[in-house]
């Protein structure tokens, strides 16, 4: 049957066609394509589109499917206090609110939470998780999933579930949500600087697997993304160092302003906890604009690759060798970041892509804040050599595709290939950079039982 005689059939093309006014088809070079209208949504937050192209040898056919979200970012001020419409907005004409929300954070605001939703009369269904480092696991996913699924709320999948808290709890909510219907939208109220500048935005929802962090997981990222930096004042000072490194991170890869204001205002910044403890309305502003342009930098690369479609990704800076040891030796994601970032920039300048004094501003920086830049596991070959080759194979053939940065701060290339010996030369070198700083480049509070997290 010829593609031209599969249209004029009316048996079939009535099976193919859904609705006639919606469908477009064509026929071109003997190949049928029909493509899906866009009447009848799921979601307010997701499109999708498809083509399906018959073939004239009658006996094969090639779909092509895009999917399309919108997913949107915004910094604002009191969340949870009764005057703020933004929540009750999207909840109410959805009759209720099924949230997800970290147990500390309930501790601390849940009731607030419960009298903004009774506030505005949205019935609201609400279970506290315990989210540690050592819950970022498959089992926590099904529970989560339990509560939201068929035996819990039965969450709808056009129905945004609300999740408060940290990283960890994105990463294993977002990938409940992600579970649940296969797809069933968000919304993220990050309530640590992790989470308000990174996780909280970012697709990569997860659980670690046995030896390497993040490593199973679904790309799925909040419709929402909502940044309260007055969630801040309670969270511990270790936190707040911690959740700095990602944006040294986008600083050091992409934004030389941003580096700057880090260098003048970090340490003040951690003080006052990003301008929410003793602080002016100068401090305030400047905490605003950091948590802004390190956000507007993160997601000007993640979300134009939600789906890690490219290899060049500037955010996964310090983030290479980084996701063995971290859990080998059970450090903060945080100073392993900074630790993986600092041997990078020297890897960097072993290759002649930076010069040492830029490399000297990223570790003073670090340093400055607290943060690691040297652990003895960098000496460990077997590890360093393990997880590259893991990073390999995740990354695909392409190479390592590892971001340093290159030619100055605020500009990055990729690294394809390190072999062993350039890796232990390289190592060599940090070490020697690191053995005359303070402490020997160890960092304040830098494993998870420093925090009580293990
Ligand atoms: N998906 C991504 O792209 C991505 C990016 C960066 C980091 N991460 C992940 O994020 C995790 C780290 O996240 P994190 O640093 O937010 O840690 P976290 O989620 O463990 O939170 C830190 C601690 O602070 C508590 N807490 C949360 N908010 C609080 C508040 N306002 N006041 C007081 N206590 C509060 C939590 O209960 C927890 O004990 C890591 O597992 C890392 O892999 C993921």
């Amino acid at each position: 049957m010829t593609p031209q005689s599969i249209l004029q059939n009316p048996e079939i093309s009535e099976k193919l066609l859904v609705d006639s006014e919606e469908l477009a088809s064509q026929v071109e070079d003997d190949t049928i394509r029909l493509t899906h209208g866009e009447k009848y949504l799921t979601s307010q937050w997701y499109t999708g589109s498809g083509e399906i192209a018959h073939k004239k040898d009658g006996r094969s056919f090639e779909v092509s499917a895009t999917f399309t979200l919108t997913a949107e970012v915004k910094v604002i001020e009191g969340v949870f206090q009764p005057g703020n419409e933004t929540l009750a907005n999207i909840y109410n004409s959805r009759g209720r609110c099924v949230a997800v929300i970290d147990q500390t954070v309930n501790e601390l605001y849940g009731e607030q939470v419960r009298k903004y939703f009774d506030a505005h009369e949205i019935p609201l269904e609400i279970m506290a998780f315990r989210a540690w480092e050592a819950d970022k696991t498959p089992e926590t996913v099904h529970k989560i999933l339990g509560f939201l699924g068929k035996d819990g709320c039965d969450v709808s999948r056009n129905e945004p579930v609300l999740i408060i808290g940290g990283g960890v709890l994105s990463d294993v909510a977002g990938l409940a949500c992600s579970l649940q219907h296969r797809r069933t939208p968000y919304i993220m109220v990050g309530t640590t600087v992790v989470a308000a500048i990174d996780a909280g935005p970012s697709p990569r929802t997860c659980t670690n697997g046995k030896q390497f962090k993040n490593s199973i997981g679904a790309y799925h990222p909040p419709v929402l993304t909502l940044v309260d930096r007055s969630f801040f004042r309670t969270l511990a000072t270790g936190h707040i160092r911690n959740g700095m490194a990602e944006i040294i991170k986008m600083a050091v890869t992409d934004d030389p302003v941003l580096f700057e204001l880090l260098e003048k205002y970090g340490p003040r910044l951690i003080e006052t906890h990003f301008a929410t403890i003793d602080a002016d309305e100068k401090l305030a502003e400047i905490a605003d604009e950091i948590i802004y342009r390190a956000l507007f930098s993160y997601m000007k690369h993640e979300g134009t690759n939600m789906f890690e479609t490219y290899q060049d990704r500037p955010h996964a800076y310090g983030h290479t060798w980084s996701p063995r040891f971290e859990p080998a030796v059970k450090m903060m994601h945080g100073h392993a970041v900074t630790t993986g970032m600092a041997f990078g920039a020297t890897l960097a300048v072993e290759m002649n892509w930076l010069k040492s004094e830029d490399r000297d501003r990223i570790i003073a920086l670090c340093q400055s804040l607290g943060l690691t830049v040297y652990h003895p596991v960098l000496e460990d070959m077997d590890i360093m050599i393990e997880g590259q080759k893991n990073m390999r194979r995740k990354r695909g053939d392409g190479g390592l595709w590892a971001p340093v940065p290159r030619g100055g701060i605020g500009a990055c290339d990729y690294i394809q290939e390190v072999p062993p010996e350039l890796l232990e030369t390289a190592v060599a070198a940090h070490k020697a950079v690191c053995q005359t700083l303070t402490n020997q480049g160890a960092g304040e509070e830098m494993y998870l039982s420093d925090l009580g997290l293990e």
